[in-house]
């Protein structure tokens, strides 16, 4: 029987075991927020911002919700980033990527005061992390980890692949897994598009993450028996739908099923952790910056 990750279910206990240290935060009269800043026309990110915001009301965080004209200058970007890091009031900021062309998005994460970079994405809090003393861990790696943790998933010792090596997910996956931490000391490999036969490193995995951003890549032919697939592709393709497209992940999932002892769908899977822990890692820079100590879960 394969074990099919429910990760909407995971990501409701998180969200419920938040409710203790927002209970002790406003003991202290501290409201966490979050502003998030979308400067961005794609209807993918116009979404994911919504859910994200969605998200910090049901749970009793401040949502500030800034959208910027895409055409606009730069600074204006920069401009608003600053004025958020000199805001009391708010405790942690995300701006939504892909940012367009003309904005570098490197100066945008080093602008954002790392104290409140809840995507971990500051190089401050990316060396931190590296070094094994994470302030933020990115949220899509973090709530693999929560997933596996739910799950029963050992990653000590196990050889785990991680397939992508993007900045938002494979790296922060792959340095997380390497830690000698809860949910790391796994021997890890990191796979991406320059990779040489990609199906012997799948199928010698007792994990594998599948963050490449490429619609089924994937399939139950590249993977041994009774490994643990995480699928942390959303990849929109061409269907026959009232919308005209669906969600699959980076895994040909049927076919994967077959092989895996444990598998998170698409979408129910990674997909809701990602916004769980964003408000894990919210509660935590509230936290941090109000100097009122919290248990996290
Ligand atoms: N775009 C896709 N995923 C993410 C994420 O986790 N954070 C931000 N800021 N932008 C994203």
């Amino acid at each position: 029987m394969t074990d099919i990750i429910d990760g909407n279910a995971v990501a409701a206990d998180v969200r419920d075991g938040l409710g203790d240290a927002i209970d002790t935060l406003a003991d202290a009269d501290v409201t966490p927020s979050l502003a998030t800043v979308l400067m961005s026309d794609d209807p993918a990110s116009e979404t994911y911002v919504s859910m994200k915001q969605d998200d910090c009301e049901e749970v009793g965080i401040d949502a500030i919700d800034i959208e910027l004209d895409p055409d606009a200058p730069a600074e204006e970007l920069y401009d608003t980033i600053d004025d958020l890091n000199d805001d009391p009031e708010v405790d942690g900021i995300l701006v939504q990527m892909p940012v367009p062309d003309h904005v570098d998005d490197r100066a945008v994460l080093r602008r954002i005061d790392p104290l409140k970079d809840v995507d971990g994405f500051h190089p401050e809090n990316v060396g931190r992390l590296v070094a094994g003393n994470a302030r933020y861990k990115p949220c899509t790696p973090h709530g693999v980890q929560k997933l596996l943790a739910a799950a029963d998933v050992e990653t000590d010792g196990a050889d785990a692949v991680v397939v992508g090596r993007s900045d938002i997910v494979g790296k922060p996956m792959a340095n997380l897994f390497v830690q000698k931490d809860e949910y790391g000391n796994a021997t890890t490999t990191v796979c991406h598009s320059r990779t040489e036969d990609l199906a012997a490193k799948t199928r010698a995995a007792d994990i594998v993450v599948a963050a490449a951003g490429v619609p089924e890549m994937i399939d139950g032919d590249m993977l041994s028996e009774g490994v643990t697939v995480v699928d942390v592709g959303i990849n929109r393709v061409d269907a026959d739908t009232e919308k005209g497209y669906e969600l699959v992940g980076d895994v040909e999932y049927e076919s994967a099923k077959e092989k895996a002892g444990a598998i998170t769908p698409v979408p129910g899977g990674v997909g809701p952790m990602t916004r769980a822990m964003l408000l894990w890692n919210t509660v935590k820079a509230a936290s941090l910056q109000h100097d009122v100590p919290v248990d996290l879960p």
